[in-house]
């Protein structure tokens, strides 16, 4: 018969979906009774929204299920002040009184590749991209977050279903930003802060600032893939990522039409005029598959090869045009998720597929030249 400490060591081993880090470290469990096959489980919460609580739950059944518990009944304790701060320092937390305000991704303690989806004009698809992207990459089995940099037009937490804002940990005026998981993505966006039907005005300044939370204070855990949704054209907050991003990798989207590829070609070269590493183009919303097998080019053709052509880049693949797309996005299911087999997910699970075998390059010049464009 299983007793209590041996289910305490076996919660204690248990990794929190919110933090990353096992739960005893974190200085969280508070007990465990076991109650025949019910297991009742006294956790320390640092907040009492964390994401991931289902899943916590269930990894805590999963570990406690060699003892016999088929149910477990979780209970959330909030944390002292003391508390809070040991589960800041857990998470390597730096308080801005420090003084360094570089990202785990500028610093290089963060092993992620930054992918900055971006574009020369609005419309193209980025975001829808980007979300399919990244639960593309998810379902391969890559931890991944999502930074929505569109401030002004922030679409990511609808496309990508998510229902809830991030969680705050904090003691006094220290502290971070636990973001929202969708369908296995950590989710940060503007639209988490401001009201979806409030335009956001802010000016360079503050948007600096702004970005600068959001890849600081926020609690992005270990991450392989950080994508950003890129606001369309090449303004400030493009300028701002690329000082706080030097590593980033970028790809640019467009539309079939040469024409919107000579637009395009202007994010490109903003990308390489501030050193970041171009690494390819994908052409979006390519042609209409027809119900008897052929391809409707709406859009006109070429506009992804010649591009990547002009930028000496791969294309890195072709995106039809699919409704089952555009519904995903507008109820926050990304198609790679519901129809994992439709056209479209097939060519973003294969894009996916070609961006986790590029090889990134690390090489970090010392001092960022930005020329104007
Ligand atoms: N391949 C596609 N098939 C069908 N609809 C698509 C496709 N790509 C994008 N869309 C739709 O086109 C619209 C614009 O896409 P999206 O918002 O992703 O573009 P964007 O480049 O992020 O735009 P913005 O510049 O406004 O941020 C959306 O309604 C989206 O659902
Ligand atoms: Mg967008």
């Amino acid at each position: 018969m299983a007793d209590n400490t041996e289910a305490a060591d076996a919660v204690g081993a248990v990794t929190d979906p919110a933090f990353d880090v096992p739960l005893e470290r974190l200085g969280m469990p508070a007990g465990v009774d076991l109650d025949g096959s019910t297991a009742r489980v006294r956790i320390r919460t640092p907040a009492p929204d964390l994401p991931g609580r289902d899943e916590l739950e269930a990894r805590i059944l999963t570990a406690l299920a060699p003892l016999g518990v088929n149910e477990v009944e979780l209970h959330q304790v909030d944390m002292s002040d003391d508390e809070i701060r040991k589960v800041l320092d857990v998470i390597g937390h730096v308080p801005s009184v420090s003084g360094t305000r570089d990202s785990a991704f500028k610093t290089g303690r963060s092993h992620a590749r930054v992918v900055a989806v971006s574009s020369g004009k609005g419309g193209v698809g980025k975001s829808s991209i980007t979300a399919n992207l990244a639960v593309a990459l998810a379902r391969s089995g890559a931890a991944v977050g999502v930074l929505d940099a569109d401030v002004w037009g922030f679409s990511i937490p609808r496309m990508i279903g998510v229902d809830r804002p991030p969680s705050m940990v904090g003691v006094g005026d220290t502290g971070m930003i636990i973001p929202p998981v969708a369908h296995g993505v950590r989710v940060v966006s503007m639209g988490f802060f401001t009201d979806e039907d409030t335009p956001v005005m802010w000016r360079g300044p503050m948007l600096h600032k702004a970005m600068e939370q959001f890849l600081v204070d926020v609690h992005w855990g270990e991450l392989d893939f950080l994508l950003v949704d890129m606001p369309p054209g090449t303004g400030d907050v493009s300028i701002s990522m690329s000082q706080f991003l030097p590593t980033a990798e970028v790809v640019v989207v467009t539309t079939p039409q040469p024409a919107a590829g000579r637009v395009a070609q202007r994010a490109g070269k903003m990308a390489e005029n501030v050193d970041q590493h171009l690494i390819g183009v994908i052409e979006n919303m390519s042609w209409f598959e027809t119900p008897e097998g052929g391809r409707l080019t709406i859009f006109g053709e070429g506009g992804g090869t010649e591009l990547a052509e002009d930028l000496g880049v791969p294309l890195l693949g072709q995106v039809p045009l699919d409704e089952g797309l555009r519904v995903g996005s507008d109820v926050g299911t990304p198609v790679a998720v519901s129809d994992p087999e439709a056209p479209a997910s097939r060519a973003l699970t294969d894009i996916a597929e070609r961006i986790k075998g590029i090889v990134p390059r690390r090489i970090r010049r010392p001092e960022l030249k930005i020329r104007q464009v």
